[in-house]
């Protein structure tokens, strides 16, 4: 499976537990036709056609429109979009699309993230919603200038970091982290995104944009044109592309941005992509309990391990990811408090099979504390594709149900602290953050 599939449901008991909204975020859907809402997209490349997918289950969601400077995603999208019963018109400039589609609520963009401010401004200025993907920006002016047209126009903007939206991610985070606190102090967290190698990405040759068009929208060439994420003119390389969603999650798990951070990495592999294709990186935050490290890192070299997030504390640890086949318990250290009453509270999934003691006869070094005292399945399983529960939280806090669960002020934390990492890769040594570097 990866991140694109439908995460399924491993258990009728989980579905319970998700569907009673002990743990759900999502409030009740729209059913009513005054609850409809007139979408727009631009941008129906990969993603594009993920948030569609995700989209057309919400109840109300009618798409009108789609923007693409590339026949093919266009003619993509307007298929896939009648197939499913919504007839949309179709623009090739965003800005054409503005002047005439004055009937739509909100808009979803999924471009190249150097194209997000500009795109997602106009249409804010323009009086319309914007749900836009992450990263919010390759450049924080241009991501600085979004959280200013936002809070100018009042209209609502959310970054496409989902999992602030994963019921699994807020059960974990909120709930057993922060307010029971049941892995202690965490003092570091991990995690890493690791992919194959890969050749960089091709085109039907009959849908070739010509070079008078490709200039017209600022690409270089159909190579660059499709292999973006890999150069600096359009996007942050892999560390910001795929680190955006996890390194959001250090601030979010321990409610403050880094104070530091340093990094290695490299353009070390691949021939003639700018952007360095492996980075480790460590952040350090000063917490009120002390200072707290977690240490990221992205490979485009080798798949070993996939991607995941593990946030390890002096009572336990929690691996979770995405798509829950490869990460989805909590770890109890021999020496932590009983976690009973939150199996009993239906926070945790009962150990189904009895832990057996460690023993720590005939071992040279004493293990007894760090020893394991049970894997504690999570309790939810997200029965909807990864990016719905985002979308959902747009679409209700749209219709003036919900509070934004990213708003562009929480993504731009996210985003000085994820661009600092090529930073730190060039600048060879220690870099601190000021706090007001993460203030617009
Ligand atoms: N949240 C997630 O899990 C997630 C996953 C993947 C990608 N993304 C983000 O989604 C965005 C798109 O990524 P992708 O993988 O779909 O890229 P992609 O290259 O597959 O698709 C981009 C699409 O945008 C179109 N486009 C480019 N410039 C345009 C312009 N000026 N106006 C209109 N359309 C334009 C392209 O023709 C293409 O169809 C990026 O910001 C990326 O970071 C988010």
């Amino acid at each position: 499976m990866n991140r694109r599939d439908f995460i399924q449901s491993v258990s009728a008991a989980s579905a319970v537990a998700l569907s009673q909204g002990a743990f759900a975020q999502a409030p009740a859907p729209a059913k009513s036709k005054s609850d409809d809402l007139n979408v727009g997209i631009i941008g129906c490349g990969e993603q594009g056609r993920v948030l569609i997918t995700s989209a057309l289950p919400i109840p109300g969601i009618k798409f009108r429109a789609v923007c693409d400077i590339w026949e093919y995603s266009q003619q993509y999208a307007k298929g896939y979009l009648k197939k499913s019963g919504h007839d949309v018109n179709v623009y090739e400039d965003y800005r054409d699309m503005i002047a005439k589609e004055k009937g739509l609520d909100a808009v979803i963009v999924a471009t190249p993230d150097w194209m997000h401010a500009e795109i997602a401004n106009a249409w804010l200025e323009s009086g319309k919603h914007v749900y836009c993907e992450k990263e919010m920006s390759n450049s924080l002016e241009k991501a600085r200038s979004m959280v200013l047209t936002q809070r100018k126009t009042g209209k609502l903007l959310q970054i496409g970091h989902q999992r602030r939206s994963n019921p699994r991610y807020i059960h974990a985070i909120d709930r057993l982290i922060r307010e029971a606190n049941i892995l202690g102090r965490v003092t570091h967290a991990y995690g890493q995104w690791n992919r194959s190698v890969a050749d960089a990405l091709g085109w039907p040759k009959k849908y070739a944009m010509d070079q008078t068009k490709l200039d017209k929208y600022g690409y270089v060439s159909m190579e660059q044109f499709r292999n973006w994420r890999w150069y600096k003119k359009y996007g942050g390389g892999p560390i910001v592309d795929l680190g955006s969603h996890q390194i959001d999650l250090f601030s979010w798990i321990w409610g403050c941005n880094p104070s530091a951070i340093v990094a290695m990495g490299g353009a070390d592999y691949y021939k003639g992509r700018e952007w360095f294709d492996n980075v480790m990186t460590i952040y350090e935050f000063n917490t009120p309990e002390g200072v707290n490290r977690a240490y990221y890192q992205v490979l485009t070299t080798t798949k070993r391990g996939g991607f995941y997030e593990q946030f390890m504390g002096v009572n336990g640890a929690l691996t979770i990811s995405e798509v829950s086949a490869r990460g989805d318990t909590v770890e109890r250290e021999a020496h932590a408090p009983s976690w009973d009453e939150y199996a009993k509270k239906g926070w945790l999934k009962p150990v189904k099979e009895a832990i057996k003691p460690t023993t720590t006869r005939n071992v040279a070094v004493d293990v007894r504390v760090t020893a394991e005292a049970g894997k504690w399945p999570l309790p939810i399983e997200l029965l909807k594709p990864a990016h719905q529960p985002h979308l959902e939280n747009f679409f209700d806090a749209v219709r003036g149900r919900a509070k934004l669960n990213c708003p562009p002020e929480v993504a731009f934390e996210t985003a000085v602290a994820v661009l600092k990492a090529n930073d730190a890769v060039v600048a060879g040594r220690r870099i601190e953050f000021k706090p007001e570097e993460f203030k617009v």
